[in-house]
Parts: structure tokens; C-alpha cells; sequence
């Protein structure tokens, strides 16, 4: 696991754009912690580093919203945190945002929990500071070491 401090949305911008230079389809972004810590800021952040020029404002409207990046790259946007449990879980077309050729982000993905396969990358967010953040991540052992020395080289503190 791979534990730092981001101190301001600046941090988690720069944050968001080593994690996007890793992130390749396919590959699934879990990202949990509790309501305002981040996860929505750090997803957008990581959209944009990927190449989206137009990421959607609110994307809690909906539970799902795809786009495509440089290169033709695959990205969707799940949001959870509405989804009631039982029949909407099952019914949800999982595999229309986990089809082998995506880069997916889920946000609460407790909610999916059963639909889910193993992350790739799960992030859990803590508050700190009005302006801090606990980031704790869980990746293959050489994702997380390369992140860990990139996030160094870049002032995150860890
Ligand atoms: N270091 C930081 N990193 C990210 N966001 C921060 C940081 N410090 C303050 N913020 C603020 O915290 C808020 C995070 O909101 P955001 O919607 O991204 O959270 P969320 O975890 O997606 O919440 P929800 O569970 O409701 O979806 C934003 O207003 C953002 O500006
Ligand atoms: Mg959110």
C-alpha cells in the first residue's frame, strides 16, 4: 500500500496526472472514502491528464458517464452512490463500462460491490485539512513503487 498527504487540490491535480500516466485499458480505478473527500475532484483530474477536453460538471445526475480521450481511449465515470441495492445492481449494465478495452473509474463502489471484479487500482481518500487529504492506494507491488518515487520527485508527502 502506498500512503501520502495531499495538501491542496493542486496536490491531488498533480497526483491525478502521475496515476493517469500509468492507467491503461483494460484497467478498473476504484475509489472510495467518505462524501466531499476528493474522489470526484481526483477523477475529473485524471480525465482531463488523459486527453478529455470537456469533463462533465455534475456527473451525479447520472450513474455512468463515458468519454473519449487521446487516442481513442475508452473512459467511463461511475458514479454508485445512488445506486439502491437488489434489482438496480443487477439490472445495471455492468458490461457496457467493464468490457476489456476501458479505462473505468467507479466511485462508491461498495454499492457494486458483487458486479465488481478486483480493482486494478483502489484509492480510498481521507479528510484532514479543509485543504488535506489522506491518500491511501493499493496497486501491483511495481505500479505502487514507481508511483511512490514519481509522487516523491513531485513534493507529495508521503
Ligand atoms: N486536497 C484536496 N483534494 C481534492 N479536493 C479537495 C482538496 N482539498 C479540498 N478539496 C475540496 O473538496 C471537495 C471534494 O469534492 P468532491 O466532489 O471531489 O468529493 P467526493 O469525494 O467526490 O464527494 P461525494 O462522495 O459526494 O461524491 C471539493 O470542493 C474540493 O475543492
Ligand atoms: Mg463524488
Amino acid at each position: 500500500m502506498l500512503t501520502a498527504t495531499l495538501t491542496s487540490p493542486e496536490a491531488t491535480g498533480t497526483f491525478a496526472c502521475l496515476l493517469a500516466a500509468k492507467l491503461g485499458p483494460p484497467a478498473l480505478v476504484t475509489l472510495r472514502g467518505e462524501l466531499g473527500t476528493g474522489k470526484t475532484t481526483l477523477v475529473r483530474d485524471v480525465l482531463r491528464a488523459l486527453g478529455v477536453e470537456r469533463v462533465v460538471t455534475s456527473p451525479s445526475f447520472t450513474l455512468a458517464q463515458s468519454y473519449e480521450g487521446r487516442a481513442g481511449l475508452r473512459l467511463h465515470h461511475l458514479d454508485l452512490y445512488r445506486l439502491g441495492a437488489g434489482a438496480d445492481v443487477a439490472l445495471f449494465a455492468w458490461e457496457d463500462y467493464l468490457d476489456g478495452l476501458s479505462v473505468t473509474f467507479v466511485e462508491w463502489p461498495e454499492a457494486g460491490a458483487a458486479e465488481l471484479p478486483p480493482a486494478d487500482v483502489d484509492v480510498l481518500l481521507t479528510h484532514r485539512t479543509p485543504e488535506s487529504r489522506g491518500l491511501e492506494l493499493r496497486a501491483a507491488p511495481g505500479l505502487e513503487r514507481a508511483l511512490a518515487r514519481e509522487m516523491t520527485a513531485a513534493g507529495i508527502e508521503q
